[in-house]
């Protein structure tokens, strides 16, 4: 088992990655909340993933997919945990993938004002990123994620054996992130970048290093933190326009492959890096199994619009970008330079009959 630690003063913890990581369970909640009589499982129902917390259990199964993100199933579950008799002092485990630790863990940071809880991610995008840095919430119909709290785990299990089940899309959608990764520049102290070639155990290791140095300088996310969101800002973008709309039914890191590419494609017409750079970026996507290209029927101008709403924008046009020093969260970005790069992808995607 490979241990990579955050390092968060009081509120630091482990991220334990490996096969059978789940089996650690009992240790890490003996040890992460020793004064734990019961524990709460929060999963659903097509993970079939069983864990052994070491004490007695309630488990709670809710709804697949982002509409279980809603305070309604916060109110549920936290009804739920105090029928079955949860004090402050137990724990939530939550398993499962984003969707999952992300309602489990701002249900924990409601209940009782704050309750322990500990992370079994069992999707590859939860492993990399979602169930790691204590940032946990809830939908509403005016956003994604509006309503949420900052409340790390005791601990993360990574377990590479529960990645077995998963669907084909959502490894594609967990190798958008770590495609991400690859490409922030970011020393994960685990011998260079996350690569394809490396077996799974050693990318969620890299992964989950650079996510826990970059969530220990900077917890609540100011610029630093922002740089985890590279290829993001268009991503999200894709996601809101094409929402209920089945041909451009993209997961969350498909878009992220794209938005990737995006920000390489800006970032040259900017004059920040040049096309060895660009390539660069082509091959690491392709490299993880990706499609960098736009997807047909995105229109740029909605997604312009989009852009300069995301939360991360504060106003105006921002994207963080590679360049001379590295990635940087850059503000005030023109919208031509925007729209003419939206437009270079366009000629360049294959149902344009265009060069890639
Ligand atoms: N808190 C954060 O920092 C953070 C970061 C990134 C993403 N997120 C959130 O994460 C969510 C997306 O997470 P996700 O991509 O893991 O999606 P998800 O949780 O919806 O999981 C994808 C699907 O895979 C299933 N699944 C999960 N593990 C499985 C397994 N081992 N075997 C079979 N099926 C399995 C799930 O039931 C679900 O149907 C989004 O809501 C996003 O907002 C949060
Ligand atoms: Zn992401």
């Amino acid at each position: 088992m490979d241990v990579v630690p955050v390092a968060l003063g009081e509120r630091s913890y482990d991220i334990v990655v490996g096969r059978g990581a789940r089996h650690e369970l009992a240790r890490v909640v003996a040890e992460g909340v020793p004064s734990a009589r019961r524990a709460a499982v929060v999963t659903q129902e097509g993970i079939g993933i069983e864990v052994d917390p070491g004490l007695p259990v309630d488990v709670f199964v809710v709804p697949d997919g982002e509409e279980a993100k809603s305070l309604a199933q916060v109110e549920a579950l936290c009804r739920g945990f105090a029928a079955a008799g949860l004090s402050r002092a137990d724990v939530v485990v939550a398993v499962g993938g984003g969707v999952v630790t992300d309602l489990a863990g701002f249900a924990a940071a409601s209940f009782h004002r704050g309750t322990a809880y500990v992370n079994v991610a069992t999707s590859l995008l939860a492993q990399v990123d979602a169930a790691i840095g204590g940032k946990t919430g809830v939908n509403i119909p005016e956003g994604k994620n509006l309503i949420g709290a900052f409340w790390q785990p005791r601990a993360v299990l990574c377990d590479t054996e529960a990645l077995e089940t998963l669907p084909a899309r959502e490894w594609a959608s967990g190798r958008g992130e770590v495609a991400k990764y690859a490409l922030l520049g970011i020393e994960s102290g685990r011998g260079g970048p996350p690569s394809a070639d490396d077996p799974i155990e050693m990318q969620v290791a890299q992964c989950a290093a650079i996510k826990a140095a970059v969530v220990a300088g900077d917890e609540r996310e100011g610029d630093r933190r922002m740089l985890l969101n590279y290829g993001h800002t268009l991503a999200h973008a894709i996601e809101a326009s094409a929402f209920g709309d089945a041909d451009a039914d993209l997961r969350h890191g498909e878009a992220v492959a794209i938005g990737l590419i995006f920000a390489a494609l800006l970032a040259e017409r900017m004059g920040r890096i040049d096309e060895a750079a660009v390539e660069h970026h082509r091959r690491v996507v392709e490299a993880f199994d990706l499609d960098g290209h736009l997807p047909r029927g995105l229109n740029a101008e909605k997604l312009v619009s989009f852009m300069a709403r995301d939360k991360k924008a504060q106003g105006d046009l921002t994207f963080v970008l590679d360049g001379p020093d590295g990635l940087e969260a850059i503000r005030g970005i023109d919208s031509a330079d925007v729209v003419a790069t939206l437009a270079d992808m366009e000629r360049m995607a294959p149902w344009n009959d265009g060069p890639f």
